[in-house]
């Protein structure tokens, strides 16, 4: 019923030669998995480039992160106009390094989802919890604040298009993947919120990806659970043969 989701996270990676590279060596490897949805994010100046390559392939373009306002004096922001313009389709918004080194709170998670959601971008917002927190036993506590806050005022009928990524922040670039159960657990809360907040029938048709060291090795039993519906790839997103072995996982 939920459409796997597939994104890969490329943060500060990829020129633009580099990029286009990366694509044209990824879209014959995945341009067969037609039941999965297909996303990468490039930095912002590539974007307008990888436009036109990622044209006629079943791969969409994300940002890694978007302004709340449309336009202004604020000097080095991007609007959602401005990404949709550049060719993105959805964007990547409250990611754990945006958090930690970039002052992201639940409060600009929340300005900036209404507002790619006013813009017709499709958030992919990421919340998960620390080692601290998992080690206090604050996980449940830290997703549901992360969530409520970070969703205030968007309606049931606005929050539709919205991806959540579960993230642990522990398991980010770490090599340390949340064990199938650990992921599953998180998952099933994470949707239990949700319906709390949206219901169960907008819950139970939101693609919640788990984040944090997937690999071609991992890929399927992480999509094997209930709750899982994709992932989002940092690491192993930035060489196509990775990639697309994830992206492949059904086969
Ligand atoms: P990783 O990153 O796959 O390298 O752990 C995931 C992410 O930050 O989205």
């Amino acid at each position: 019923m939920r459409k796997p989701v597939i994104a890969g996270n490329w943060k500060l990676f990829k020129t633009k030669s580099e990029a286009l590279e990366l694509i044209e060596a990824l879209a014959p490897q995945v341009k067969g998995a037609a039941g999965v949805e297909i996303i990468v994010a490039p930095v912002f100046t590539v974007l307008p480039s990888l436009h036109g390559a990622v044209s006629g392939t079943n791969i969409a373009l994300a940002a890694q992160d978007v302004f709340w306002e449309e336009e202004g004096a604020f000097t080095g922001e991007v609007s959602p106009g401005m990404l949709l313009d550049a060719g993105a389709s959805h964007v990547i918004i409250g990611h754990s390094e945006r958090r930690q080194y970039f002052g992201e709170t639940d409060a600009t998670v929340n300005k900036k989802t209404k507002a790619a959601l006013k813009g017709a971008l499709v958030p992919i917002v990421c919340i998960g919890e620390t080692l601290q927190a998992r080690e206090a036993g604050d996980t449940f506590k830290v997703l549901e604040t992360q969530l409520k806050e970070g969703l205030t005022e968007i309606t049931a009928a606005q929050f539709a298009p919205v991806i959540v990524a579960y993230e642990p922040v522990w398991a980010i670039g770490t090599g340390k993947t949340a064990s199938d159960e650990q992921a599953q657990e998180a998952h099933a809360f994470i949707r239990g919120v949700l319906a709390g907040l949206y219901g169960q029938e907008t819950a139970d048709k939101t693609r919640i990806l788990y984040g944090g060291s997937v690999k071609p090795e991992n890929v399927k039993g992480l999509m094997s659970c209930a709750d899982i519906d994709g992932a989002l790839v940092g690491g192993a997103s930035l060489k196509a043969d990775s990639f697309a072995g994830i992206v492949n996982f059904q086969q």
